[in-house]
């Protein structure tokens, strides 16, 4: 396979728990780490054999030094909240539209054909009834959406332009270890019930998503970067589950039936009510099929969250933000 990978975001949830699935399944090959650590940090790889380079993305020649003798880019760095995006839509831009122009421009000088992009399903496609597939017309509610649906479209051009091989995998929503500097529902969630206060609500909990473990979505990831095949794909669990669903297993999950509190307020501009994936062609083409029940997965973050809440505590890592939902 390859003998150099540079994967950007790497410090962050999702590459930190990647990393740890190549090592597990690659046997000889290098990894490169490129992470301004704005969120995720390199501790999260310690453990892990790796080269590090600590830069932006937004940095041209930054990126341009970092692909060095690399033959596949995995981009998983990104500005990634959802209400940070409507806040503040230029960084957004400039760290998901530029940072990934860089990342293709880059790849391009260096003749570098293999990339698998991290893309989004529910912030792209918006609001759906239906499962979410891949031709469906792109309609974000949120300048995150939005950046992530032109750093999609930069693949597609580049990918027929300069006969790049590209993947741009659509994740739902990813809960898991290693995601307590989130902002997501699963990880807020728990972070508010181990500081012992309420589980806060957008809406009424009748907003459903698709949740996806980390370790599936990262079997998938290694699945795309191997095969021959080109485009999109939809990474998720292919159901949708509400809010309170997820409240409900959480109950079970922590023994808190009688004690869990929860509040409620109103709906949040730019929140998508219901998302979910249907995941039928990332099966077929690449194999893909999530392993992890809904439950077991939430019991191994929780898990995770208490064994190491003594650290995340004194990293200051382990505030309770909204959710990005
Ligand atoms: N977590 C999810 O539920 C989810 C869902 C859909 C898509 N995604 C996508 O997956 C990717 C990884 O997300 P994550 O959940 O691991 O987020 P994360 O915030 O934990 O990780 C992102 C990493 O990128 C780094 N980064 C951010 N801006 C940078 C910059 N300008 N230059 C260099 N590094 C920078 C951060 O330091 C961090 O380590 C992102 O592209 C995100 O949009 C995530």
């Amino acid at each position: 396979m390859f003998e150099r990978i540079l994967i950007t975001g790497c410090c962050g949830f999702i590459g930190s728990n990647l990393i740890r699935t190549l090592a597990s399944k690659m046997i000889s090959y290098e990894i490169v780490v490129l992470d301004s650590e704005v969120t995720g940090k390199a501790s999260s790889l310690d453990g892990v054999p790796h080269h590090f380079i600590r830069g932006d993305i937004r940095d041209y020649r930054t990126v341009e030094d970092a692909m060095s003798g690399v033959d596949a880019v995995i981009h998983l760095a990104a500005d990634t909240r959802v209400m940070d995006s409507i806040k503040n839509p230029t960084y957004n831009f400039d760290v998901n539209v530029i940072g990934t122009v860089n990342v293709l421009e880059a790849m391009r000088k260096h003749g570098i054909k293999r990339l698998v992009n991290a893309s989004t399903g529910g912030a792209i496609v918006g609001d759906a009834l239906q499962a979410v597939h891949e031709s469906m017309p792109a309609n974000p509610a949120s300048p995150y959406g939005a950046s992530k649906a032109a750093a999609e479209a930069y693949c597609s051009a580049y990918s027929k332009s300069y006969e790049m091989d590209i993947t741009s995998l659509r994740f739902s929503n990813v809960y898991g270890p290693r995601s307590a500097h989130k902002g997501s529902v699963i990880a807020t969630f728990i972070k508010s019930i181990l500081s012992d206060e309420q589980c806060h609500v957008y809406g009424d909990g009748s907003q459903t998503r698709d949740y996806i473990f980390v370790q599936d979505l990262c079997f998938g990831i290694f699945q795309a970067l191997k095969s021959e095949k080109k485009g999109t794909f939809q990474l998720g669990s292919g159901k949708p589950t509400s809010v309170n669903q997820i409240i409900q297993i959480l109950k079970g999950v922590t023994g808190r039936n009688e004690t869990l509190e929860v509040a409620y307020s109103d709906f949040r501009v730019g929140e998508v009510l219901h998302n979910f994936a249907d995941i039928t062609k990332a099966k077929r083409d690449l194999g893909f099929q999530p392993q992890t029940s809904l439950t077991t997965g939430i019991r191994e973050t929780w898990d995770y969250f208490q064994k190491n809440s003594k650290v995340l505590l004194s990293n200051k890592e382990y505030g309770v933000s909204s959710y990005a939902g």
